[in-house]
């Protein structure tokens, strides 16, 4: 009994190490907090954005190229990707962690691609379908370099954030768990 109870607290210890070495790394790579941490999305918010997405991708007369722009481990970016296999997804994450854990869990996909790397380095112009989950900072960053760099029929889906400066087609509301949020749409949807 007093060996289970050292082996656990030992687990419990190395977990949590691991967790704040893993904190310290996002810290960095997020720039101090300038942009957000692997952060899922949830609840209402989840289901419109890709109900949002599935209407895009379902009208669409041709295979269309989608970006998620902070992939995470793929809680968007998945279940679209299995569900439009004629389609091609791209995911942009610069945390290795989590661009190891989406790598595997798409690993028997054929149409998804996950680079490791800044998303403001992704070449906006190709995509068609353009979806981001972030915080006011890095979306206000990201307005600024999506500004101009969109194609004319883009659709550009983001979670909870406004994109500065860029007037959006349609806001949703997305009441989550209590909290206010919006999906924002823009560009066309047809
Ligand atoms: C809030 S999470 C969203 C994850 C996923 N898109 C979702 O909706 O569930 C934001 C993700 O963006 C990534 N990220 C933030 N800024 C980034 C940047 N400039 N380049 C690449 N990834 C970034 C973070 O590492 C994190 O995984």
């Amino acid at each position: 009994m007093d060996l289970i109870v050292i082996l656990l607290a030992l687990l419990l210890a190395i977990a949590t190490i691991v967790y704040e070495l893993y904190f310290i790394y996002a810290l960095i790579i997020s720039k101090n907090c300038k942009y957000p941490p692997a952060f899922p999305s949830f609840g209402n918010m989840k289901k419109i954005t890709l109900t949002e997405a599935r209407k895009v991708l379902n009208s669409a007369k041709k295979p269309l190229k989608v970006i998620d722009l902070g992939c995470g481990t793929g809680t968007l970016l998945l279940p679209l990707a299995k569900e439009f296999p004629e389609h091609e997804f791209v995911g942009y994450d610069w945390d290795w962690f989590v661009s190891k854990i989406i790598a595997f869990r798409c690993r028997k996909l054929k149409n998804v691609k996950i680079i490791r790397d800044n998303f403001m380095n992704a070449d906006f112009k190709s995509y068609d379908l353009l979806l981001c989950f972030l915080d006011t900072k890095a979306a206000d960053d990201l307005s600024l370099d999506l500004n101009g760099k969109l194609k004319k029929s883009a659709v550009v889906i983001s979670s909870a954030f406004e994109l500065k400066d860029m007037q959006p087609s349609e806001i949703i509301d997305a009441k989550s768990y209590g909290m206010p949020l919006k999906v924002y749409i823009y560009g066309k949807k047809d």
